[in-house]
């Protein structure tokens, strides 16, 4: 279930932090429900996408090419042809941000085979992913910004790649796309990062004047008050950076796409019980119909959620109607990495709702159907307290 009036907050948040001219596009990896993205899109946001799929899921929710930003580790042929052949058409993607220098060959060859940049016919808008060689200050499995990451090119890679491209070819190389990690606990890797884009961009302009824009990924981290730094803190850091360069070496064009933050808070999963046993040890173990198939940041991250019980109604149960006790909360999964792990629940039985809260991330986006488990329900709960079906649950796949 996903609280409309919480994306709305954290939207307006992430506006106030990096209002227009700056860019905002929804990574929709984070949350690739169409009816989510659409109302994301209502409030503002483009959308960042990274294969074919998700593309079509910016569209199904309303949000024109022109508001779709594509990247990606890997891009296949179809994937770039795909883009090459939109703008073609004369419906381009506001960029594509490329990988290597490999990718960015294939990608020139399957511009010039469709005639972009001749004939009058506008060449492809393209950003070059900077890896930015830093120390992000995140979990190993999110930190994509370190120099040993598969993501991005290194500075000698990119000015290269660049430099090779002819000035009025079927690519037009727009400027520098970067991402240090998500779930970021500090502010300095990213500002080490952004200083360095800022340069390189800086460096490559010098002789090309449409290399103007910084697009700096995401990466804003959710977390209790206090604990995290919000957006602002971000774009306090961008500001200065930006601030000391000379008027005409500043980005005419600069983005940020974050996923996490724009729908973490808002998600919610609502299970319920399946059985409840007790351990040797004396543990309370709780098994419920959501496991790692809808929810699989604890097994690969060792994420924690906050858990709580819910009345029949859906109401939270109040603290003090039940006594309390720890107890480990388990997936129906065939794996003894399903676990959610540990929580303090009422006494509970078959049949009673159990929540599992900032679940909008990373977590209907990362479904698998393994053990034959169809996608679950998306609902959407309205500013005004109704529940409208933003998509019904999947259907089992059988081989043959
Ligand atoms: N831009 C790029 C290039 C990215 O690779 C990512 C995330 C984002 C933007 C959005 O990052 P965010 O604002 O959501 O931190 N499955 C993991 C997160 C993987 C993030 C991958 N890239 C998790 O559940 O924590």
């Amino acid at each position: 279930m996903t609280s409309i009036a919480a994306l709305a907050a954290v939207a307006g948040e992430l506006e106030a932090a990096f209002p227009d001219p700056w860019l905002r596009a929804f990574s929709v990896k984070a949350n690739d429900v169409p009816a989510i993205v659409a109302r994301l899109g209502r409030l503002g946001l483009a959308a960042n996408v990274v294969s074919r799929g998700e593309w079509a899921a910016a569209r199904a929710a309303g949000i024109p090419n022109a508001g779709v930003t594509l990247e990606g580790i890997g891009k296949s042929d179809g994937e770039l042809r795909a883009a090459v052949r939109a703008a073609a058409a004369g419906d381009p993607l506001r960029w594509v941000a490329v990988e290597s220098p490999e990718e960015l060959d294939a990608l020139a060859a399957l511009a010039a085979r469709a005639g972009l940049g001749a004939g009058g016919r506008p060449p492809l808008e393209v950003l070059v992913r900077l890896n930015p060689d830093v120390q992000p200050e995140t979990h190993r499995g999110l930190a994509v910004g370190r120099g040993t990451a598969k993501f991005g090119m290194t500075e000698t890679e990119l000015t290269a790649a660049v430099a090779a491209l002819p000035a009025d070819g079927p690519i037009r190389a727009r400027g520098i796309h970067l991402h240090v990690g998500s779930q970021l606990g500090a502010v300095d890797a990213w500002r080490d990062a952004v200083r360095r884009g800022l340069a390189v961009l800086s460096l490559v302009r010098a002789g090309r004047p449409a290399f103007d824009t910084l697009d700096v990924g995401g990466g804003f981290p959710v977390g209790d008050a206090g604990t995290v730094p919000r957006p602002a803190r971000f774009a306090e850091e961008a500001a200065a950076l930006i601030g000391a360069l000379p008027e005409d070496r500043r980005p005419a064009r600069l983005a940020v796409e974050p996923g996490r933050f724009l729908v973490a808070a808002a998600g919610t999963i609502v299970a319920s019980v399946l059985h409840v046993r007790e351990r040797g040890d004396g543990e309370r173990v709780v098994v419920i119909d959501a496991g790692m198939t809808e929810l699989i940041r604890p097994a690969l991250y060792g994420a924690t959620h906050p858990m709580r019980a819910l009345t029949s109604l859906g109401a939270p149960v109040h603290p003090g109607a039940a006594p309390s006790s720890a107890a480990r909360v388990d997936g129906p999964i065939c794996e003894s990495t399903d676990t959610f792990g540990s929580a303090e629940l009422p006494p509970l039985h078959r049949g009673d709702l159990v929540a599992i809260a900032e679940t909008g991330a990373y977590a209907a986006s990362m479904a698998s159907t393994y053990n034959g488990r169809p996608a679950a329900p998306q609902v959407l709960l309205e500013p005004n307290g109704t529940l409208t079906a933003a998509r019904s649950r999947g259907r089992v796949r059988f081989a043959g």
